[in-house]
């Protein structure tokens, strides 16, 4: 026990399973460049207070820029007793410059507030990340928008047809959703960009340290201002899983059209080989693989955020080793939904659109409401309007023909106030650019779209 770094009222080592279920440092080393800064911020900072002179934080940096290459170059060697990325480099900063010296870095500090610090660095900056990729598979949809702007497909409620819209007004209603949550994120990582260092194990720094001097050194936007809550507040891990799982929620939805689309009885896309996958044993299969993983991933992300949740539920005030628990869950999360995004964009980018399968899709049904809308611009109330062009697709229903097919005379059986121009409700391309009041199906109402949503990236 006497090399462990609590080591002094001790008289007994580990059980060596309880090392391996203690230990983090298989998966907290990939923080290992936020622990070195903000260890070089708390020295810098306990410099200024006098703990450290001149030299002894010059022996520090000195010492971390040897560990930083180690690391870098993948020669950094762990040693039995390394629990966690903290532990490993401090001890390793020992070696390389004395135990005299290096002894003092920990002065007033706590892995409590270390581990909060690393992981706030590591996850803003991953965050920062994700909202460039979500951009892009924000930008793949407003282009492809723009160019594919005439092909018409019908809009589904109940996953039944429903209206004619423009498959750009699919396409930027998924977008739009996605910006939702481009916004959100936003909101989270100035959440999450908040400093713990400082606080100490739960009271405190008792030497008097710039806080404000290490925030700003570390590149945070503002401290964290209760230590107690701070050291065992783990929202900014789940308050990223939250958005996270929001973010796959919506993806999962965008999947499940685009597969939908792409079986072959509906058409409207072809996904791309580099996105499908074929089956071992039906030649002709090829299958939306990468649509419903993004689908299958959603799971996993939900399940995350729900764990890490229960996780935190019961626990007393301040920091439990239970909290590390939030470390493997939030790597994971940030990779799946990273992933995700990038998968997403791959299959947006590179699928086919089937124009004449989305017209073929069309049917005059659809044009129902045209018939109501019709007769309200004669000054007909729209709910006899609805009642009469009911009449008009049962009519076409009981006599089995399709509603385009009704002669003049038919439609004035079921109601005088037809006139010659009613054929212009058959036009799946007036029906859409009718729509054009802000938010709608229109040429125009896209487009304003677009431009909508290129202000946010
Ligand atoms: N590896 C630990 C974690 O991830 C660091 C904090 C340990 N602090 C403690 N008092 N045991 O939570």
């Amino acid at each position: 026990a006497e090399n462990m770094l609590w080591g002094g009222r001790f008289t007994q080592g580990l059980d060596p399973l309880m090392v391996q279920y203690n230990e983090s440092l298989p998966y907290d080393r990939i923080m290992w460049k936020q622990d070195i800064a903000g260890s070089i911020a708390f020295a810098r900072a306990n410099m200024k207070n006098g703990i450290l002179t001149q030299h002894e934080f010059a022996e520090i940096e000195r010492g971390f820029a040897q560990i930083s290459e180690e690391w870098r170059t993948d020669t950094f060697e762990p040693k039995p007793n390394d629990e966690d990325i903290h532990t490993a480099n401090e001890r390793r900063l020992g070696e390389i410059i004395g135990k005299e010296i290096g002894g003092k870095l920990h002065t007033g500090r706590s892995r409590n507030e270390q581990v909060a610090t690393d992981m706030r660095l590591w996850l803003r900056d991953e965050l920062r990340v994700l909202d460039s990729q979500l951009c892009d598979l924000i930008k793949v949809s407003v282009a492809r928008a723009e160019k594919e702007i005439d092909y018409l497909m019908p809009g589904y409620t109940h996953l039944q047809k429903a209206q004619p819209v423009r498959w750009a007004h699919w396409m930027l209603s998924h977008a739009t959703a996605f910006a939702s949550e481009l916004q959100r994120l936003r909101e989270v990582i100035a959440r999450v960009n908040r400093s713990p260092l400082g606080c100490g194990a739960l009271a405190g720094n008792p030497f008097n340290i710039d806080r404000e001097a290490m925030a700003k050194e570390l590149g945070f936007d503002g401290l964290l201002y209760n230590s107690m809550n701070t050291v065992g507040d783990r929202d900014f891990a789940m308050e990223t899983m939250q958005w996270g799982s929001s973010f796959m929620l919506k993806i999962s939805r965008w999947a499940e059209d685009l597969i939908i689309y792409s079986s072959l009885e509906f058409g409207f896309v072809r996904l791309s080989d580099a996105y499908s996958t074929g089956s071992s044993l039906m030649p002709q299969k090829k299958n939306a693989d990468s649509l419903e993983l993004l689908r299958g991933k959603s799971g996993r992300a939900f399940g995350q955020m729900a764990g890490l949740m229960m996780t935190i539920k019961g626990l007393p005030t301040t920091y439990n080793k239970d909290l590390q628990e939030s470390i493997e869950p939030l790597l994971d999360h940030i990779k799946t939904v990273s992933d995700s995004i990038l998968i997403a964009t791959g299959v947006l980018s590179t699928l086919t659109a089937n124009p004449e399968k989305m017209a073929a899709a069309l049917a005059p049904e659809m044009l129902a409401t045209e018939f109501a809308d019709y007769l309200v611009r004669k000054g007909v109330p729209f709910r006899e309007g609805h009642h009469i062009s009911g009449r008009v697709v049962q009519l076409a229903e009981s006599t089995n023909v399709p509603m385009d097919t009704l002669t003049l005379e038919q439609l004035q059986g079921i109601d005088a106030r037809f006139g010659e121009d009613v054929q212009a409700c058959l036009d799946y391309e007036r029906a859409v650019e009718l729509k054009d009041a802000i938010g709608g199906t229109s040429k125009r109402a896209v487009m304003e779209q677009t431009g909508v949503l290129k202000k946010l990236l």
